[in-house]
């Protein structure tokens, strides 16, 4: 487990692009998981100005979304297809058709999260997952109290996430109630895993998954499990931590 505190967002934004660009460049074919959120924002800015500027290749990349709101759909302004158009696939040389994120309108939501699973194993499965994490310890929208080895599936969101994710939408009523979002079984068979984390309401969480018991009630707890996890945390967001983690003076220091 790598557990790597940054100043502030720019940096984890570079360090965290930085990281998985090293491993994209050794694998033409790359299976890259995403996820959506403030967090992972400047991240994605990195990666359109690697391929802007570096020449980061994206035309033979597919890549899987965490998670999408059930009955919202990819035009709307707050789904997450919506949100990966906006933020990363626009500004790339990613063939759309190879990005997948859950549909949050299909009929049939429980063969549909079937269908997902085994496009991602048919893909050859995720090389690098990107998760945020929920102030509740959550990992895509599996909530505390999911199964550890659940698969994808449709799920309720908590209240706690509801009033979090109520600042997207103009009321908190309208912020759905259900969503389908990948497992924590799912996102543990990902080759590789990069957790991003910013902000002092991140804290206890943070706690909890790095140096917490492995418990339900921390979805994020379970990444512990993983031989190849790395948190790349704000200070804010680390500063509930109490073993001697990394702290990088810059990119470079790392390599990335
Ligand atoms: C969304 C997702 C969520 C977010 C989490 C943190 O695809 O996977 O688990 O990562 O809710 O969101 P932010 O970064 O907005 O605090």
């Amino acid at each position: 487990m790598r557990v790597i505190i940054v100043k502030d967002t720019d940096t984890l934004g570079k360090i965290s692009a930085g990281l998985i660009a090293k491993e994209m460049r050794k694998s033409p074919h790359f299976v890259l998981g995403l996820a959506t959120g403030t967090t992972p924002i400047p991240l994605y800015q990195e990666l359109i100005r690697l391929h802007k500027e570096e020449g980061l290749d994206f035309s033979t990349t597919t890549t899987f979304n965490l998670d999408e709101y059930v009955g919202l759909p990819g035009d709307h302004e707050q789904s997450y297809r919506y949100f990966m158009n906006i933020h990363l696939f626009d500004h790339i040389n990613i063939n759309k058709e190879n990005t997948f994120v859950p549909d949050g309108m299909a009929e049939d939501i429980d063969a549909f999260c079937e269908e997902y699973e085994a496009m991602i194993k048919d893909a050859g499965g995720v090389e690098y997952q990107v998760l945020g994490i929920g102030s509740n310890g959550h990992i895509g929208f599996s909530e505390p109290g999911t199964s550890l080895s659940s698969r994808t599936h449709k799920t309720r969101l908590t209240e706690n996430t509801i009033e979090d994710n109520s600042r997207m939408f103009d009321k908190k009523e309208d912020v759905p109630t259900e969503a389908i979002t990948m497992g924590i079984g799912t996102i543990l068979d990902a080759k590789r895993i990069l957790l991003v984390a910013n902000g002092a309401n991140k804290a206890d969480a943070m706690a909890q998954a790095i140096e917490g018991p492995i418990t339900a009630m921390c979805p994020a707890s379970a990444l512990q499990l993983h031989p190849k996890v790395t948190f790349v945390v704000t200070e804010d967001a680390a500063a509930k931590l109490t073993l001697e983690w990394e702290r990088p003076q810059s990119r470079k220091a790392l390599s990335v």
